[in-house]
């Protein structure tokens, strides 16, 4: 709901209140926090009432203004307002002052049309202001939705001389209170890491350069209030349609004002406005909770489900992917790929993903991007003999490809060397991955790309893309935004015809996880890291700003190819359960006894998969030191508990189940997991009955096919029961084998889930 009455503008929606107002043609902010009423303006107003001092003054006199000290919705450069602008424009190669002034509002009834993703369905309204000296008007949208707001920024040069942008914030806004800043930053294969930072008047920055959104710097994050827990506390959540380099900052002011703002990245960034030409920023996107972080995950995870990701697959059930990369890599033939595909469906599998390799001479990562005429050497039946076949077995049929990239050993670079982006001044190319960006600021280059994929999508029975970048783009210089604005172009031309086309996005694994992908892609591979202990860090990261159906979730090998770590089968089924369960080793290679425990892991994923993709998801911790996921549908709540090293002798363990009634029962069960014998090594001549050589064939031949059960467990009891914590079953302490103990050692796991009975 958005009113404006009095003066005072009011956003409105489930959860929360957006209020601000013009104070002396400048936009006050009010408010951004719990549901109050626009009447309730005067007495969330500031009250500036210190003496000026060395401030500069709008206006002098008794009613005296200072920018300076004002919360405010938007600021200019150079009248007075101190404090970090959203805006810094330049004529003549000379920094310019603005100074944007409300000239009036309007609610749109059609989303204005844009380049740029824009959530869906939002109620948006256009507040107009502008810049009469300098000739400027600018236009602040604000979108309302069940959950969260948005906000953009839409620059017109209305005079008659070019202005160069070097920056225009999406969003900017004036937060009175105490905040710590929650950004999520990495690199490749260690992408997430949670970093806590309390706002000060040091400014706090987070910001990508590389050209894409990157794994070095998520654009979401938080600010929390220092008492913010997982279920209590305010939380206000931020991210960012947009997936080129971009910037976040935030700063306190004397007054106790956070300046918050985000947007494109100012770093090399340059856009000549012409004379009549507008530009438009990327939507953000504002949450607010006082639920603390589960909350926040709460109002984000509604908003992407329900308004970013393309609609057809809206609440659509995500399918069991089989991916052949990590097992083969480049180093397959058809027949290879069917018993795999063969294997994959016995197990449980729904989509057989053909990963990187099929196309031109693409033997290893030094050739053949941008070919993408199909491998006949090793699918002689070419993709739709492939896909028909994978088919007939029951599975659908998915494929790789990396459109944005070109190797300069290829036939489209030995043809159009013009096509690829090289640096500005003439240097030698720097390469990554063997690889150079095409140049999508151009039409021509766009056009290959359509074509070229789709005419491969319309080839063969494709259901599912997985769409891949794997080099940062660091000969983008001022071409940054423009390339984005291609891709953009580029995956809507390819993929709106296309709806039920299921597309995964990913930049050597967690590069590009943002919502301007999201718009496009349902879903984003997390990591190129598939450790469970790494994902454990990864995936309750993007939990805070991303929901678990937005999670490529993958079991891979142990031990692990980036950390050489082994896990049990059991904790890496367990960890990928809650995202969008696939399978990328060779399924060749597996024994009988770990084939049983994948199938009963696809088994409860298929009977649980609404909760684990679309539930309400949560974080916690048992007081026996796991870490718990929770996700809660009204039918049911799976939760997993994890843990790191094992203690000797570990103590009592209670998991609390929240959101359930505290007047009605439930009863918990926990999933089939299986033990393989041999992880009991020489313990076994206590375990058995029989005396056996831990390295002898006996053992080896029980180890393949014999089911051990581990961490049987059920349990009824009464809402509050849980609530308060209900004690799961004892870990392994020198205690022998116990099919109703947790039969664990280092980063053992069990899930259970928990559903309503009569009493
Ligand atoms: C990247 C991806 C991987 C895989 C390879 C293929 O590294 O992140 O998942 O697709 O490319 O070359």
């Amino acid at each position: 709901m958005i009113t404006v009455k009095h003066g005072v503008f009011h956003l409105q929606n489930e959860r929360s209140s957006y209020l601000f107002r013009v104070r002396d043609g400048f936009l006050e902010h009010l408010h951004f926090g719990a549901r109050v009423s626009a009447s309730d303006a005067d007495a969330l107003a500031a009250r500036p009432g210190c003496g000026w001092g060395d401030s500069t003054l709008y206006r002098e006199g008794s009613n005296a203004n200072c920018l300076d000290i004002l919360p405010l919705e938007w600021s200019g450069c150079g009248r007075g307002d101190y404090r970090e602008s959203p805006v810094e424009l330049a004529q003549n190669g000379l920094p310019i002052s603005t100074e944007f002034r409300y000239t009036g509002c309007e609610a749109l009834k059609t989303p204005l049309p844009s380049a740029l993703p824009a959530s869906r369905g939002q109620a948006t309204l256009a507040v107009y202001l502008e810049d009469s000296t300098a000739k400027l008007r600018l236009t602040l949208l604000y979108g309302v939705l069940p959950t969260v707001f948005t906000r953009r920024a839409i620059l017109e040069n209305c005079g008659d001389a070019p202005v160069s942008i070097r920056k225009l914030m999406s969003s900017c806004a004036d937060l009175p209170g105490d905040w710590t800043l929650h950004t999520f930053s990495g690199g490749w294969i260690a992408e997430m890491q949670h970093t806590e930072t309390p706002v000060t008047m040091a400014r706090s920055c987070l910001e990508s350069t590389t050209g894409a959104s990157s794994s070095r710097a998520n654009p979401g994050f938080l600010l929390a209030a220092p008492n913010a827990t997982e279920t209590g506390g305010e939380v206000c959540g931020f991210n960012l349609l947009y997936s080129g380099s971009h910037y976040l900052s935030a700063q306190k002011s004397l007054q106790g004002l956070t300046r918050v703002m985000q947007g494109i990245s100012p770093a090399n960034f340059s856009w000549e406005l012409a004379p009549g030409d507008r530009f438009e920023t990327p939507e953000a996107v504002m949450a607010w909770s006082d639920a603390g972080f589960g909350g926040i995950t709460d109002c984000f995870g509604r908003y992407v489900n329900e308004a970013l990701i393309p609609p057809y697959w809206k609440n659509r059930p995500r399918p069991i992917v089989y991916n052949s990369w990590e097992g083969c890599m480049f180093d397959f033939t058809e027949a290879k790929l069917l018993r795999l595909g063969k294997l994959a469906k016995q197990l449980g599998c729904e989509l057989f993903v053909l990963d990187d390799g099929w196309f031109g001479t693409r033997d290893s990562d030094t050739s053949s991007l941008g070919d993408y005429s199909v491998n006949v050497k090793k699918l002689p039946n070419g993709l739709k003999g492939l896909g028909e076949k994978l088919n007939t077995m029951g599975l659908q049929f998915g494929l790789w490809f990396e459109p944005e990239s070109v190797s300069p050993d290829s036939e489209l670079y030995r043809s159009h060397p013009d096509w690829a982006l090289h640096d500005d001044l003439g240097r030698e190319d720097l390469l990554g991955r063997h690889q150079l960006l095409l140049d999508l600021t151009k039409p021509e280059v766009r056009d290959y790309i359509v074509r070229s994929v789709g005419g491969i999508l319309d080839s063969a029975p494709i259901s599912y893309v997985k769409w891949d970048m794997n080099r940062h783009s660091c000969a983008l210089g001022a071409k940054q935004h423009a390339f984005v604005l291609g891709l953009y172009d580029v995956l809507r031309r390819i993929f709106e015809p296309r709806p039920e086309i299921l597309l995964e996005s990913c930049s050597s694994g967690g590069n590009r996880f943002d919502c301007g992908m999201l718009y496009f892609s349902p879903q984003i591979w997390c990591s190129d890291d598939t450790d469970p202990v790494e994902r454990l860090r990864i995936q309750q990261s993007l939990s805070y700003l991303y929901p678990p159906s937005t999670f490529g979730a993958h079991v891979s090998a142990s031990p692990h190819a980036q950390t050489l770590r082994a896990t049990p089968l059991s904790t890496r089924g367990n960890v990928s359960l809650f995202g969008c369960l696939g399978y990328e080793l060779d399924l060749t290679e597996l024994l009988p006894v770990e084939q049983a425990e994948i199938r009963v892991q696809i088994e409860f994923y298929k009977a649980h998969r609404r909760t684990l993709q679309y539930g309400r998801f949560t974080r916690g911790r048992t007081d026996g030191g796991g870490a718990v996921w929770q996700a809660q549908t009204r039918e049911e709540t799976v939760a997993g508990v994890f843990h790191g090293v094992q203690n000797a002798a570990s103590g009592y363990e209670r998991l609390r189940v929240t959101g359930l009634d505290a007047g009605k029962r439930y009863r918990l069960e926990s999933r089939a997991q299986l033990l393989r014998v041999g992880d009991f090594g020489s313990l076994l001549r206590h375990v058995l009955p029989v005396k056996l050589n831990p390295n002898g064939l006996a053992v080896q031949t029980a180890d393949s096919y014999y089911k051990m059960y581990d961490g049987q467990q059920t349990v009824t009891a009464s809402g509050a029961a849980y609530g308060a914590g209900i004690m799961l079953a004892p870990r392994f302490a020198g205690t022998g084998y116990d099919a109703d103990g947790r039969m664990q050692s280092d980063f053992g796991s069990n899930v259970y889930f928990v559903r309503e009975v009569q009493s």
